[in-house]
């Protein structure tokens, strides 16, 4: 054993802190999910993860000297980078990667509340959209059995490193290349499907591969940050229904087919006018969710600055419709738009609705797939139901 390796003792105490750490956050951790993470250790599948350092990722291994400060790391509440811009961490140049995070192992408080959700059984087949860093895939087996478990990721290197982490880990479940949209025809139907990127609309494949009576959890996100998890029953003839996880979840996109590019509006400069919101209302995660429901689900958000002060906007490429958010100094909020329709003021109407029901959590709404689509319901408390279309 070197010096840099941890004793099994050390790896154990790791796993209980960590287990400890999400029992402490999560409204209901079963026994069965506990045990999952007690068994399974985290370290094997993110050996090199990048750390944040000012506009670039930098890879992080337990190598690098401070050990104990790596392994706490691992065995916190935190995600975990493991891709940028396509590059794995262990492929990535010592100076850093610049990028987007294309794959991450999730906050280990999120998986177990989603574990927890999907209620796996063993023997239960079970289909996993997003292997990443494997480790979700290695709890899935402990649940399952490895030998039904399926787990899909779309980039090859990802597959290879999952597939031999996962086997040298002692679990040989199905580590396939493809396009997760599609689902896994030939391994259907599914007791229980999970996906661990984020769609706005649940891919038809999904719940054609899944048996009635099965269980779908999927996190639900457009192109804004807020997104949630739904849980959901599929029931005959094709519907589907059921609720929201209270978490909150940003999970990274589902990416099928070309990439798509958000143009950058150009300048804002039509009419002004005053509004009582903060754009910072988007960074809300309680209200987040609740504005997707009310925006198109073509709508893009950038961060900016106005003169040194705190800016948003939201563009729709689709219309060309743009509006500027600007918080000024003297507390006053103006927003500047431009193109055929005002985006602020779908925002506002989400917010003023919002704030009527007594901000409605997302846990209390419901999700619905039907003949008619994909839809999201609210009930208030009068009774009235609030339905919106994904
Ligand atoms: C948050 S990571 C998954 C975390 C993983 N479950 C783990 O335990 O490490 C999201 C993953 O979704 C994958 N992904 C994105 N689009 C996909 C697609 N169309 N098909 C399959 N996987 C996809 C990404 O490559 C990325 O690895």
């Amino acid at each position: 054993m070197t010096e840099q390796e941890p004793t099994p003792q050390r790896l154990l105490q790791a796993r209980v802190d960590l287990v400890s750490e999400i029992d402490r956050g999560s409204s209901a951790l079963s026994s069965r999910v506990a045990e999952a993470f007690l068994n399974t250790p985290r370290h094997p599948f993110v050996p090199v993860f990048y750390r944040r350092a000012g506009s670039t990722h930098v890879p992080w291994r337990i190598t690098d000297g401070a050990a104990d400060e790596w392994l706490r790391h691992v065995y916190s509440d935190r995600a975990l980078v493991t891709e940028v811009d396509g590059v794995l961490a262990g492929d990535a140049p010592s100076a850093g990667q610049a990028g987007p995070a294309t794959s991450s192992s999730t906050m280990p408080r999120l998986m177990a509340d989603m574990l927890d959700a999907l209620d796996v059984q063993l023997g239960d087949r079970v289909l996993e959209i997003g292997t990443g860093s494997g480790y979700n895939a290695a709890l899935l087996c402990h649940l399952a059995g490895a030998e039904n478990v399926i787990t899909l990721d779309h980039t090859e290197p990802l597959v290879v490193s999952a597939r031999r982490r996962l086997r040298e880990s002692g679990l040989e479940p199905t580590v396939l290349r493809g396009d997760g949209a599609a689902g896994q025809a030939g391994g259907a139907p599914f007791d229980r499907i999970i996906a661990t990127c984020s769609v706005r609309r649940i891919p038809q494949a999904w719940l054609d591969q899944c048996r009635p009576g099965g269980v779908i959890v999927v996190p639900i996100k457009g192109t804004l940050d807020g997104g949630a998890v739904a849980c959901l029953t599929k029931l005959g003839g094709g519907q589907a229904a059921g609720h929201f996880l209270h978490t909150p979840a940003a999970f990274m996109p589902l990416k099928s087919g070309p990439e798509e590019a958000f143009p950058v509006p150009g300048r804002i400069d039509g009419p002004q006018r005053a509004t009582r919101i903060s754009g910072r209302v988007l960074d809300d995660y309680r209200f987040s969710f609740w504005v997707h429901l009310h925006l198109p689900p073509t709508v893009v958000r950038q961060g900016g600055q106005v003169d040194g002060e705190h800016s948003i906007t939201l563009h729709d490429p689709v219309d060309g419709s743009a509006a500027l958010i600007h918080d000024r100094a003297d507390g006053q909020v103006m927003v500047t738009i431009t193109g055929p329709r005002d985006l602020w003021q779908l925002v506002e109407a989400a917010h003023e609705q919002w704030r009527g029901h007594h901000r409605p959590r997302r846990e209390w709404l419901t999700m619905n797939v039907d003949g008619g689509g994909q839809s999201v319901s609210y009930r208030a408390a009068d009774g009235i139901v609030s339905r919106w279309a994904l």
